[in-house]
Protein backbone atom coordinates (compact mmCIF):
# COMPACT_ATOMS: atom_id res chain seq x y z
CA UNK A 1 0.00 0.00 0.00
CA UNK A 2 0.85 3.59 -0.23
CA UNK A 3 4.07 5.37 1.25
CA UNK A 4 4.11 8.47 2.60
CA UNK A 5 7.57 10.02 4.44
CA UNK A 6 8.14 12.74 6.61
CA UNK A 7 4.10 14.08 6.47
CA UNK A 8 1.22 11.79 6.31
CA UNK A 9 -1.11 13.20 4.40
CA UNK A 10 -4.31 11.39 2.62
CA UNK A 11 -3.82 8.50 0.54
CA UNK A 12 -6.82 9.39 -1.33
CA UNK A 13 -9.80 11.34 -1.41
CA UNK A 14 -10.71 13.27 2.38
CA UNK A 15 -9.04 12.74 5.48
CA UNK A 16 -9.64 14.81 8.96
CA UNK A 17 -8.75 14.06 12.74
CA UNK A 18 -6.09 11.84 13.07
CA UNK A 19 -7.99 8.85 15.30
CA UNK A 20 -6.68 6.11 17.92
CA UNK A 21 -2.86 7.44 17.68
CA UNK A 22 -0.55 4.84 20.19
CA UNK A 23 2.48 2.83 19.80
CA UNK A 24 1.33 -0.63 20.15
CA UNK A 25 3.56 -3.52 19.50
CA UNK A 26 6.40 -2.10 17.62
CA UNK A 27 4.35 0.58 15.47
CA UNK A 28 3.09 3.77 15.77
CA UNK A 29 -0.82 3.91 14.55
CA UNK A 30 -2.55 6.58 13.52
CA UNK A 31 -6.34 5.88 12.13
CA UNK A 32 -7.76 8.74 10.71
CA UNK A 33 -11.51 10.37 9.87
CA UNK A 34 -11.35 9.01 5.95
CA UNK A 35 -13.99 9.76 3.36
CA UNK A 36 -12.87 7.05 0.61
CA UNK A 37 -15.37 7.96 -2.49
CA UNK A 38 -14.52 11.52 -3.02
CA UNK A 39 -12.02 14.47 -1.81
CA UNK A 40 -15.13 16.11 0.87
CA UNK A 41 -15.89 15.16 3.70
CA UNK A 42 -19.20 12.37 3.99
CA UNK A 43 -19.63 9.09 6.17
CA UNK A 44 -16.62 8.49 8.19
CA UNK A 45 -14.49 5.27 8.08
CA UNK A 46 -11.17 4.78 10.05
CA UNK A 47 -8.29 5.08 7.80
CA UNK A 48 -4.95 3.13 8.57
CA UNK A 49 -1.30 4.26 8.59
CA UNK A 50 1.18 2.85 10.32
CA UNK A 51 5.03 3.50 11.08
CA UNK A 52 8.10 2.07 13.08
CA UNK A 53 9.74 5.34 13.53
CA UNK A 54 6.85 8.44 13.10
CA UNK A 55 8.67 9.06 9.61
CA UNK A 56 8.47 6.59 7.42
CA UNK A 57 4.47 5.49 7.03
CA UNK A 58 2.57 2.99 5.12
CA UNK A 59 -0.84 3.16 4.78
CA UNK A 60 -3.20 -0.14 5.26
CA UNK A 61 -6.49 0.77 3.78
CA UNK A 62 -9.76 0.99 6.12
CA UNK A 63 -9.63 -0.23 9.69
CA UNK A 64 -13.28 0.63 10.82
CA UNK A 65 -16.41 1.34 8.50
CA UNK A 66 -20.29 1.78 9.30
CA UNK A 67 -21.92 -1.37 10.28
CA UNK A 68 -24.03 -1.54 13.26
CA UNK A 69 -26.99 0.64 14.00
CA UNK A 70 -25.69 2.88 16.21
CA UNK A 71 -22.89 3.64 13.67
CA UNK A 72 -24.42 3.60 10.61
CA UNK A 73 -23.90 6.98 9.05
CA UNK A 74 -20.06 7.00 10.74
CA UNK A 75 -17.06 6.31 12.78
CA UNK A 76 -16.41 9.62 14.09
CA UNK A 77 -13.20 10.30 16.06
CA UNK A 78 -12.01 8.54 18.71
CA UNK A 79 -8.48 7.08 20.68
CA UNK A 80 -6.99 3.85 21.15
CA UNK A 81 -5.38 2.22 24.53
CA UNK A 82 -3.63 -1.14 25.36
CA UNK A 83 -4.60 -3.76 28.03
CA UNK A 84 -2.90 -7.02 28.17
CA UNK A 85 -1.78 -6.95 24.37
CA UNK A 86 -4.83 -5.88 23.08
CA UNK A 87 -5.69 -2.82 21.34
CA UNK A 88 -8.74 -1.23 22.26
CA UNK A 89 -10.49 1.42 20.04
CA UNK A 90 -12.75 3.70 20.79
CA UNK A 91 -14.84 5.97 18.96
CA UNK A 92 -18.45 7.86 18.48
CA UNK A 93 -21.29 6.27 16.30
CA UNK A 94 -23.65 8.26 14.91
CA UNK A 95 -27.24 7.86 13.24
CA UNK A 96 -28.78 9.57 11.31
CA UNK A 97 -32.24 10.62 11.76
CA UNK A 98 -32.98 12.68 8.36
CA UNK A 99 -30.35 11.60 5.70
CA UNK A 100 -30.15 14.49 3.29
CA UNK A 101 -31.56 13.28 0.17
CA UNK A 102 -29.75 15.12 -1.64
CA UNK A 103 -26.14 13.51 -0.61
CA UNK A 104 -26.82 10.21 1.33
CA UNK A 105 -23.16 11.03 3.14
CA UNK A 106 -24.69 14.15 5.01
CA UNK A 107 -27.70 14.17 7.13
CA UNK A 108 -30.33 16.85 7.60
CA UNK A 109 -30.48 19.83 9.19
CA UNK A 110 -28.07 18.54 12.24
CA UNK A 111 -30.61 15.26 13.00
CA UNK A 112 -28.67 12.99 14.13
CA UNK A 113 -27.76 11.02 17.42
CA UNK A 114 -23.93 10.09 19.00
CA UNK A 115 -22.61 6.88 20.86
CA UNK A 116 -19.73 5.46 22.08
CA UNK A 117 -17.92 2.81 20.92
CA UNK A 118 -15.45 0.02 21.23
CA UNK A 119 -13.90 -2.21 18.80
CA UNK A 120 -10.96 -4.11 20.14
CA UNK A 121 -8.01 -6.19 18.07
CA UNK A 122 -4.99 -8.43 18.87
CA UNK A 123 -2.72 -7.44 16.30
CA UNK A 124 -3.49 -3.73 15.91
CA UNK A 125 -4.28 -4.77 12.22
CA UNK A 126 -7.84 -6.59 12.03
CA UNK A 127 -10.76 -5.43 13.09
CA UNK A 128 -13.76 -7.45 13.44
CA UNK A 129 -16.45 -4.53 12.41
CA UNK A 130 -19.58 -6.92 11.84
CA UNK A 131 -18.83 -8.95 15.04
CA UNK A 132 -16.54 -6.94 17.58
CA UNK A 133 -18.18 -3.69 18.09
CA UNK A 134 -20.01 -2.63 21.63
CA UNK A 135 -22.09 0.46 22.54
CA UNK A 136 -20.23 1.90 25.67
CA UNK A 137 -21.89 4.76 26.33
CA UNK A 138 -25.78 5.12 24.66
CA UNK A 139 -27.01 8.54 23.43
CA UNK A 140 -26.95 10.43 26.32
CA UNK A 141 -30.67 11.67 26.82
CA UNK A 142 -30.07 13.66 30.59
CA UNK A 143 -29.52 16.79 29.21
CA UNK A 144 -28.18 17.56 32.79
CA UNK A 145 -25.03 15.48 31.39
CA UNK A 146 -24.54 16.43 27.92
CA UNK A 147 -26.09 16.40 24.28
CA UNK A 148 -27.84 13.37 22.44
CA UNK A 149 -26.36 14.78 18.98
CA UNK A 150 -23.19 16.31 19.88
CA UNK A 151 -20.99 14.52 22.41
CA UNK A 152 -18.24 12.67 20.91
CA UNK A 153 -14.59 12.23 20.89
CA UNK A 154 -13.71 10.05 23.72
CA UNK A 155 -10.25 10.11 24.56
CA UNK A 156 -9.18 7.23 27.10
CA UNK A 157 -6.19 6.73 29.49
CA UNK A 158 -4.99 4.52 31.96
CA UNK A 159 -4.74 5.97 35.26
CA UNK A 160 -3.60 4.53 38.68
CA UNK A 161 -6.72 3.07 39.48
CA UNK A 162 -8.83 2.49 36.49
CA UNK A 163 -9.63 4.04 33.28
CA UNK A 164 -10.20 7.52 32.42
CA UNK A 165 -12.56 9.20 29.74
CA UNK A 166 -12.73 12.76 28.47
CA UNK A 167 -15.91 13.71 25.85
CA UNK A 168 -16.48 16.59 24.27
CA UNK A 169 -19.87 17.68 24.22
CA UNK A 170 -21.92 21.40 24.63
CA UNK A 171 -24.71 22.42 26.99
CA UNK A 172 -27.72 23.70 25.13
CA UNK A 173 -25.36 24.32 21.71
CA UNK A 174 -24.22 27.05 23.54
CA UNK A 175 -20.98 26.37 25.69
CA UNK A 176 -18.61 23.69 25.26
CA UNK A 177 -18.08 20.99 27.82
CA UNK A 178 -15.74 18.13 28.66
CA UNK A 179 -17.99 15.18 30.04
CA UNK A 180 -15.52 12.86 32.13
CA UNK A 181 -16.04 8.98 32.33
CA UNK A 182 -14.55 6.23 34.26
CA UNK A 183 -13.67 2.51 33.92
CA UNK A 184 -12.33 -0.51 35.42
CA UNK A 185 -13.21 -2.64 32.87
CA UNK A 186 -12.68 -0.74 29.68
CA UNK A 187 -16.51 -1.63 29.26
CA UNK A 188 -18.88 -0.18 31.82
CA UNK A 189 -18.32 3.57 31.93
CA UNK A 190 -19.53 5.38 34.83
CA UNK A 191 -20.59 9.53 34.14
CA UNK A 192 -18.24 11.04 37.16
CA UNK A 193 -18.36 15.10 36.43
CA UNK A 194 -17.62 17.90 33.69
CA UNK A 195 -16.33 20.37 32.88
CA UNK A 196 -16.77 23.98 31.24
CA UNK A 197 -16.07 27.99 30.37
CA UNK A 198 -18.35 30.04 29.58
CA UNK A 199 -19.97 30.91 26.04
CA UNK A 200 -16.73 32.86 24.64
CA UNK A 201 -14.81 29.80 24.32
CA UNK A 202 -17.24 28.35 21.51
CA UNK A 203 -20.23 26.66 21.58
CA UNK A 204 -19.13 22.77 21.13
CA UNK A 205 -16.24 21.43 22.20
CA UNK A 206 -14.62 18.57 20.07
CA UNK A 207 -11.76 16.00 20.69
CA UNK A 208 -10.84 16.58 23.82
CA UNK A 209 -7.49 15.06 25.06
CA UNK A 210 -5.81 15.38 28.85
CA UNK A 211 -2.48 14.70 29.74
CA UNK A 212 0.46 14.58 31.93
CA UNK A 213 3.60 15.76 30.25
CA UNK A 214 7.15 16.69 30.92
CA UNK A 215 6.40 20.32 33.10
CA UNK A 216 3.00 20.17 33.65
CA UNK A 217 -0.84 18.68 33.05
CA UNK A 218 -2.54 19.78 29.75
CA UNK A 219 -6.15 19.66 28.53
CA UNK A 220 -6.10 20.15 24.64
CA UNK A 221 -9.78 20.86 22.72
CA UNK A 222 -10.90 22.14 19.49
CA UNK A 223 -13.37 24.84 20.13
CA UNK A 224 -16.54 25.49 17.89
CA UNK A 225 -17.14 28.95 16.92
CA UNK A 226 -14.30 30.33 19.20
CA UNK A 227 -13.73 32.63 16.33
CA UNK A 228 -16.44 35.47 15.97
CA UNK A 229 -14.88 37.78 13.19
CA UNK A 230 -16.21 36.29 10.28
CA UNK A 231 -13.15 33.77 9.45
CA UNK A 232 -13.75 30.89 7.27
CA UNK A 233 -12.01 28.62 10.23
CA UNK A 234 -14.24 29.88 13.56
CA UNK A 235 -12.79 26.38 14.95
CA UNK A 236 -9.77 26.51 16.74
CA UNK A 237 -7.46 23.60 18.67
CA UNK A 238 -6.11 25.69 21.79
CA UNK A 239 -4.42 24.16 25.09
CA UNK A 240 -4.66 25.44 28.73
CA UNK A 241 -2.81 24.54 31.81
CA UNK A 242 -4.84 21.91 33.74
CA UNK A 243 -5.27 19.68 36.72
CA UNK A 244 -7.11 16.32 37.19
CA UNK A 245 -7.69 14.99 40.47
CA UNK A 246 -8.33 11.01 40.20
CA UNK A 247 -10.01 10.75 43.45
CA UNK A 248 -12.80 13.32 43.00
CA UNK A 249 -12.66 13.42 38.82
CA UNK A 250 -12.54 16.85 39.32
CA UNK A 251 -10.75 18.60 36.41
CA UNK A 252 -9.30 22.61 36.92
CA UNK A 253 -8.73 24.51 33.24
CA UNK A 254 -7.32 27.36 33.62
CA UNK A 255 -9.10 30.62 32.22
CA UNK A 256 -6.83 31.39 29.76
CA UNK A 257 -5.44 29.86 26.77
CA UNK A 258 -3.37 29.91 23.45
CA UNK A 259 -3.71 28.56 20.26
CA UNK A 260 -1.83 25.26 19.58
CA UNK A 261 -0.66 26.97 16.44
CA UNK A 262 -0.87 30.30 15.17
CA UNK A 263 -1.15 29.30 11.51
CA UNK A 264 -4.68 29.04 12.59
CA UNK A 265 -4.82 25.98 10.03
CA UNK A 266 -4.64 23.28 12.78
CA UNK A 267 -7.43 21.26 14.63
CA UNK A 268 -8.21 18.10 16.04
CA UNK A 269 -5.15 17.67 17.75
CA UNK A 270 -4.25 13.98 19.45
CA UNK A 271 -1.52 12.75 21.51
CA UNK A 272 -0.03 10.12 22.43
CA UNK A 273 3.04 8.59 24.44
CA UNK A 274 6.38 7.89 22.11
CA UNK A 275 8.51 4.82 22.44
CA UNK A 276 10.95 6.63 24.73
CA UNK A 277 8.01 8.21 26.78
CA UNK A 278 7.63 12.05 25.19
CA UNK A 279 3.94 13.31 25.08
CA UNK A 280 3.49 13.35 21.02
CA UNK A 281 1.15 15.40 19.43
CA UNK A 282 -0.10 15.16 15.50
CA UNK A 283 -3.21 17.28 14.39
CA UNK A 284 -5.01 17.90 11.14
CA UNK A 285 -3.99 20.55 8.51
CA UNK A 286 -7.35 21.95 7.32
CA UNK A 287 -6.74 22.64 3.44
CA UNK A 288 -9.21 24.79 1.38
CA UNK A 289 -8.59 23.10 -1.94
CA UNK A 290 -8.18 19.85 -3.40
CA UNK A 291 -4.37 19.36 -4.54
CA UNK A 292 -3.95 18.83 -8.22
CA UNK A 293 -3.52 14.59 -7.34
CA UNK A 294 -7.37 14.77 -6.26
CA UNK A 295 -6.76 14.17 -2.35
CA UNK A 296 -7.22 16.88 0.46
CA UNK A 297 -6.01 16.75 4.17
CA UNK A 298 -2.97 16.27 5.81
CA UNK A 299 -0.97 16.15 9.01
CA UNK A 300 0.96 18.63 10.32
CA UNK A 301 4.56 16.46 11.51
CA UNK A 302 4.67 14.91 14.95
CA UNK A 303 5.56 17.23 18.05
CA UNK A 304 6.37 17.05 21.51
CA UNK A 305 4.82 18.92 24.02
CA UNK A 306 6.20 19.71 27.08
CA UNK A 307 5.30 22.55 29.64
CA UNK A 308 8.46 25.31 30.73
CA UNK A 309 7.43 27.46 33.10
CA UNK A 310 3.71 27.05 32.39
CA UNK A 311 3.96 27.84 29.27
CA UNK A 312 2.98 24.86 26.34
CA UNK A 313 5.53 24.09 24.26
CA UNK A 314 5.17 22.28 20.93
CA UNK A 315 8.82 20.59 19.68
CA UNK A 316 9.56 19.34 16.88
CA UNK A 317 9.67 15.18 17.46
CA UNK A 318 13.72 14.20 17.28
CA UNK A 319 12.86 11.43 14.95
CA UNK A 320 11.92 14.43 12.42
CA UNK A 321 14.75 16.66 13.46
CA UNK A 322 17.27 13.63 12.95
CA UNK A 323 15.97 12.90 9.43
CA UNK A 324 17.07 16.26 8.39
CA UNK A 325 20.78 15.52 8.35
CA UNK A 326 22.41 16.73 4.77
CA UNK A 327 23.44 19.88 4.59
CA UNK A 328 23.10 22.25 1.28
CA UNK A 329 24.10 25.30 -0.01
CA UNK A 330 21.33 26.02 -2.82
CA UNK A 331 17.34 25.76 -2.24
CA UNK A 332 17.73 24.30 -5.84
CA UNK A 333 18.82 21.04 -4.27
CA UNK A 334 15.78 20.36 -2.57
CA UNK A 335 14.19 17.40 -4.02
CA UNK A 336 10.21 17.09 -3.78
CA UNK A 337 10.61 15.72 0.26
CA UNK A 338 11.00 18.84 1.40
CA UNK A 339 13.56 20.88 3.62
CA UNK A 340 14.25 22.27 6.99
CA UNK A 341 15.71 25.77 7.25
CA UNK A 342 17.32 27.30 10.65
CA UNK A 343 17.88 30.64 11.32
CA UNK A 344 17.79 33.63 13.82
CA UNK A 345 15.91 36.90 13.14
CA UNK A 346 15.84 40.15 14.44
CA UNK A 347 13.51 42.76 15.16
CA UNK A 348 12.54 44.28 11.17
CA UNK A 349 14.17 41.15 9.07
CA UNK A 350 12.30 39.75 6.93
CA UNK A 351 11.91 36.28 4.62
CA UNK A 352 10.09 35.20 2.03
CA UNK A 353 10.27 31.42 1.24
CA UNK A 354 9.04 30.91 -1.95
CA UNK A 355 6.09 33.37 -1.60
CA UNK A 356 5.68 32.94 1.82
CA UNK A 357 6.75 36.04 3.91
CA UNK A 358 7.74 35.89 7.21
CA UNK A 359 8.64 39.33 9.45
CA UNK A 360 10.15 39.62 13.37
CA UNK A 361 8.14 42.27 13.98
CA UNK A 362 7.00 43.96 17.51
CA UNK A 363 8.97 40.90 18.57
CA UNK A 364 6.25 38.65 17.24
CA UNK A 365 6.73 36.29 14.57
CA UNK A 366 4.14 37.51 11.56
CA UNK A 367 3.43 35.67 8.45
CA UNK A 368 1.41 36.55 5.22
CA UNK A 369 0.76 33.67 2.83
CA UNK A 370 -1.59 35.80 0.13
CA UNK A 371 0.47 34.78 -2.97
CA UNK A 372 0.49 30.90 -2.01
CA UNK A 373 -2.98 30.44 -1.07
CA UNK A 374 -6.14 30.53 -2.43
CA UNK A 375 -8.12 33.54 -2.02
CA UNK A 376 -11.78 33.63 -0.70
CA UNK A 377 -13.52 35.54 1.78
CA UNK A 378 -12.75 34.35 5.15
CA UNK A 379 -9.25 32.69 4.12
CA UNK A 380 -6.91 32.70 7.08
CA UNK A 381 -3.76 34.41 4.97
CA UNK A 382 -1.95 36.72 8.06
CA UNK A 383 -0.57 35.50 11.16
CA UNK A 384 0.88 36.95 14.51
CA UNK A 385 2.44 34.80 17.79
CA UNK A 386 1.67 36.54 20.28
CA UNK A 387 5.11 38.21 21.91
CA UNK A 388 8.36 35.98 22.13
CA UNK A 389 10.21 36.04 25.17
CA UNK A 390 13.33 36.09 24.34
CA UNK A 391 15.03 35.73 20.89
CA UNK A 392 13.66 34.75 17.69
CA UNK A 393 15.25 30.89 16.58
CA UNK A 394 13.41 29.18 13.63
CA UNK A 395 13.46 25.92 12.75
CA UNK A 396 11.39 25.25 9.34
CA UNK A 397 10.06 22.69 7.58
CA UNK A 398 8.85 23.20 4.11
CA UNK A 399 7.35 20.84 1.81
CA UNK A 400 5.19 21.13 -1.38
CA UNK A 401 2.20 21.76 0.68
CA UNK A 402 3.04 22.70 3.90
CA UNK A 403 5.75 25.25 6.41
CA UNK A 404 5.67 24.85 9.93
CA UNK A 405 7.64 27.50 11.12
CA UNK A 406 9.01 26.62 14.52
CA UNK A 407 10.02 29.48 16.75
CA UNK A 408 12.03 28.87 19.72
CA UNK A 409 12.27 25.49 20.15
CA UNK A 410 7.97 25.84 19.79
CA UNK A 411 7.48 28.41 22.41
CA UNK A 412 4.90 28.86 19.30
CA UNK A 413 4.04 26.99 15.93
CA UNK A 414 3.28 28.86 12.84
CA UNK A 415 1.88 26.18 10.64
CA UNK A 416 0.58 26.50 7.17
CA UNK A 417 -1.10 24.99 4.15
CA UNK A 418 0.41 26.76 0.92
CA UNK A 419 -0.30 26.07 -2.60
CA UNK A 420 2.58 26.51 -5.27
CA UNK A 421 5.33 27.56 -3.01
CA UNK A 422 8.26 28.03 -4.94
CA UNK A 423 12.16 26.82 -4.45
CA UNK A 424 13.36 29.89 -3.22
CA UNK A 425 14.56 32.12 -0.38
CA UNK A 426 15.59 35.60 -0.34
CA UNK A 427 15.87 38.15 2.84
CA UNK A 428 16.51 41.59 3.92
CA UNK A 429 20.25 41.30 4.67
CA UNK A 430 21.65 38.48 4.02
CA UNK A 431 20.76 36.38 7.10
CA UNK A 432 22.80 33.12 7.48
CA UNK A 433 20.47 30.26 6.88
CA UNK A 434 21.31 26.89 7.10
CA UNK A 435 19.82 24.22 4.95
CA UNK A 436 18.79 20.80 5.53
CA UNK A 437 17.19 18.24 3.35
CA UNK A 438 16.61 14.76 4.33
CA UNK A 439 18.57 11.71 4.24
C1 LIG B 1 -13.50 17.33 14.34
C2 LIG B 1 -14.71 16.45 14.12
C3 LIG B 1 -14.96 15.56 15.31
C4 LIG B 1 -15.75 14.43 14.71
C5 LIG B 1 -15.12 14.29 13.35
C6 LIG B 1 -16.06 13.90 12.26
O1 LIG B 1 -12.94 17.75 13.14
O2 LIG B 1 -15.86 17.25 13.84
O3 LIG B 1 -15.61 16.17 16.39
O4 LIG B 1 -15.67 13.27 15.46
O5 LIG B 1 -14.53 15.55 13.05
O6 LIG B 1 -15.37 13.66 11.08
Amino acid sequence: MKKQRLRLKAPDNWINDPNGFIYYKGYYHVFYQYFPYAPQWGTMHWGHAVSKNLVDWEHKGIALFPSKRADQNGCFSGSAVEKDGKLYLYYTGVRYEKINPDNVHTCLNEQFESAQMLISSEDGFTFDNCNGKEQIIPPITDPEIGDRTHTRDPKVWEGSDGWYMVLGSTIREKQGEVLIYKSTDLHQWIYQSKVTKDPGYGWMWECPDYFETKGGKVLLLSAMGLLKNGEREKNQAICFNAEFDEKTCDMQVEDSYHFLDYGMDLYAPQTTVDEAGRRTMIAWVRMPEVTKDGWIGMFCSPRVVEVEDGHICFRIHPNVRKEYEIPIGEIQEVKEDGYLAELDLEEGDTLDLGGLKIELRGNCLCTDRSSVYPNFEGAHLKSETPELKKGCHLEILVDEQLVEIFVNDGEYVISQAVYGLKKEITNNRNLPITLKIPK
